[in-house]
Order: C-alpha cells, then structure tokens, then sequence
C-alpha cells in the first residue's frame, strides 16, 4: 500500500458534516424503471448493492419522486409514503454492510411527468405506448408551456401548490432519512420541476415564482431550505444542477450565483450537471468529450466557493485524480461507466496502483485474486 501522502485523493476519504466517505467515487443517480408504485425491491438491492460490493464511496438511488405525479415514468422509485420507507432500508442497509455511504436523490418530474421510459424512446406517451399499458396522469410546471411541441400540457402551479410541493420535498427527506440515508439531494437539474422554474425560457410567470433571477430561484430556495430544516444537521446536503439549460436561457453566471445562495441555505455540495430543459439530458445527441461538464464544477468551487461535484464521461482513474488534483471539484460522479463496469472503483484503485494486494476488495473475492497475482505466469505474446 502506497504512503499516506502519496495516496490518491480520489481513494482519500472526505468527511462532510459528521458523514466520512471512504473515498470520493460516487455513483450518480441512475433511474432504472424497475419500480411499482414507487417501490424499491429486489433490483434496486442487487442493482445499487452491487455498487457499493465495488466500494464507490457513495451511492446514489435513482432520482425519487417526492410526489407520485412528480415521477418521470410510472416505474420510477418513489418516497411519498411511508410505506416506501422499508424496502429503501433494506437497501440503504446492505450499502453500509459493504462499507459505502447512501444518498437518495429527491426528485420531482414537474412538467416532463408521465413520459416513456428511456430504452422505449425517452419522449411523451405515445398511441403505442397507452395500447401497451402505459398511463399518462396530470403533469404541473410554472406555466401552461410544455416541455416541447407533442409533449403534455402542464397545469400551471398556483402559489399554494408550489408551498405544498415545498413541504413534500421535505417530508420525503424525513422519510430518507428514516430510511437510513446518510445524503439526501435535491434534484434542480435536466429541466425537471426546479428546473423549469430557474431558466426563463420556461418560467415566464409574472408572479413572486417568476421574473428576475432572484424570483426564478425563489422555488430551488424553498425547497433548499425547507429540505435542510427537515434533514438532520449532522448529514450533508448536496444540490443538482443544470448549469447551463441547454437551450441558452440559464448560464454559468447563474449558477454561480444559485451556488452561492444554496450554500447560505445549507447545501454542503453543488453536483455539476447540464441540459435536459426541453428534451432528455443524457439521450442529447450533440458531440461530448470527456469530462465535457467538469468546468462546471470547477466554476461552482473556485468562483463560488461552494464544494463540487464533478459529472459527465469521467471514464478512468487517472482522469478523475486529475480532476481532483488541479482543483476542479471534491468528488466525481460516475453514471454510464459504472453501467459498464459496476466495479469502477476498485479498478480505479488499481489503475492508480492505490491497492496492489486487492486489499479493498471484499475479502472473499481479494484473498483469492492477490494469490493469483502472485502466481499468474502469462503466456509469452507470438512474435
Ligand atoms: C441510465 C441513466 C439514468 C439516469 N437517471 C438519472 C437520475 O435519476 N437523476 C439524475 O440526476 N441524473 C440521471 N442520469 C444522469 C447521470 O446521473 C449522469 O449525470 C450522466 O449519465 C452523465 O454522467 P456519465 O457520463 O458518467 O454517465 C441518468 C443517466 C443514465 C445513463
């Protein structure tokens, strides 16, 4: 094992409040359309268990409807309940079996409610989807403006419904943290409820919720707080963005700005995405490059002074040690590339050569494949 000081930053822990990641990789939120009723089961333990089995520091659920009309498909995970609470502890409790902290992502769909799910298209319920069982139901966002042309038309939230909203972000926080979650995240990003209400292409209220920038945030700052008054002070806060909109009506500046502000509300750490205001964030087919979203993070730390969370084509070791290393954020979250190798961490360990004798490994899998190690003899390559 290497010496203290030469330890990889990425596999050096970092507490926040009184919460201690063992490392910084973190598995962002990843909806799986594996949920009924908003319940999570049997997949969601194997699924994100499997996560923490490959010792990411942090694991979060996939983005969890604060309402059962905030979901973006029907078989999204859900906390309006507190029915819902068991089946996440069973799930929250085998993660911190394996020595990894969980985080709940607090979601709410708003106006980009009720749509297919990702491998079926990603867009509005079609004829074809309704004949297969799908169900639309009523979708809410700042104004009557749907999310794009074919898309449902939202119901415009009136002040009441947005105090009400307010107040189930923070009830399914109390209800995280019953189920044992030792991070809860607002989701602000992708174009979803919070979303639509920061970027003034979407919100073009003329009310307290709309406006200026200080009126769009109004509803992000709301929830923060309340969220924060709801979630114990010893546990973190962590708070997504879309820090750029994707369609040119939110900026970096802003961002900034709102990072600030969530910061003075309690948020301990911004998670630096972008896009998704008027179609799918992920699903966008414009060129990206690795780490295309890190000088997002990088803004929110360095001109914000606000923790950051780095996310976007991270792919490899090295490149998250550098992103932490010149600065840039505090953590890195990984999305597809843990899809594609759910033992991300642990690679990443030896990528950096942090773990040469597999000693982070569950022991029963690293007893063995440190003996192999030692005994592996490769057949010369052919000339
Ligand atoms: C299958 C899948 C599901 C996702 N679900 C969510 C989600 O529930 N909440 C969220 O904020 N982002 C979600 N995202 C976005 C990811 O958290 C991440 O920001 C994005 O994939 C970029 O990181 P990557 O390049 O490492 O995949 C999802 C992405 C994927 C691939």
């Amino acid at each position: 094992m290497s010496a203290p000081e030469s330890r990889p930053l990425l596999f050096t822990p970092l507490t926040i409040r009184s919460v201690t990641l063992p490392n910084r990789v973190v598995i962002s939120p990843m909806v799986q359309y594996h949920a009924k009723d908003g319940f999570a089961n049997d997949f969601h333990l194997v699924h994100l268990g499997g996560f923490a089995r490959g010792r990411a520091g942090l694991v979060f659920s996939e983005g969890t409807a604060v309402e059962a009309r905030g979901r973006v498909t029907e078989l999204d995970t859900g906390i309006w309940d507190d029915a819902h609470i068991a089946p996440f502890r069973r799930v929250v409790d085998f993660i911190h079996g394996e020595g990894a902290k969980a985080a709940m992502q607090l979601a709410h769909a708003g106006r980009k409610g009720a749509t297919q799910p990702a491998p079926e298209g990603n867009g509005p319920l079609n004829a074809q989807d309704f004949a297969k069982g799908r169900k639309a139901w009523e979708v809410v966002g700042p104004t009557t403006e749907p999310v794009a042309p074919g898309w449902l038309i939202p119901r415009q939230l009136s002040v009441a419904e947005i105090g009400d909203i307010v107040t189930a972000f923070a009830i399914g926080a109390k209800r995280a943290d019953a189920a044992g979650f030792d991070i809860c995240e607002v989701h602000g990003a992708h174009g979803y409820l919070i979303a639509s209400f920061l970027s003034p292409i979407s919100n073009t209220r003329n009310d307290a919720y709309g406006g200026d920038r200080a009126g769009r945030m109004r509803i992000a700052l709301e929830i923060t707080r309340a969220v924060r008054a709801a979630w114990p002070q010893h546990k973190p806060l962590f708070f997504r963005v879309s820090a750029l909109d994707g369609a040119d009506g939110w900026n970096l500046d802003d961002t900034v700005a709102l990072s600030q502000a969530l910061k003075e509300c309690g948020v301990d750490v911004v998670d630096c995405s972008s896009g998704g205001l008027t179609g799918t964030a992920t699903a966008a087919p414009i060129p990206r490059y690795p780490g295309f979203q890190v000088p997002f993070a990088s803004a929110v730390r360095n001109q914000g002074g606000v923790k950051s969370m780095a996310v976007g084509l991270i792919l490899d070791g090295r490149q998250a040690e550098a992103v932490l290393r010149d600065g840039h954020a505090d953590l890195i979250a990984v999305g597809r590339q843990a899809l594609y190798d759910p033992f991300w961490a642990l690679h990443a360990a030896q990528e950096l050569g942090c773990d040469p004798g597999f000693a982070m490994w569950p022991a029963e899998y690293g007893w063995w494949l440190e003996k192999r190690s030692k005994t592996l003899v490769l057949p010369k390559a052919a000339e």
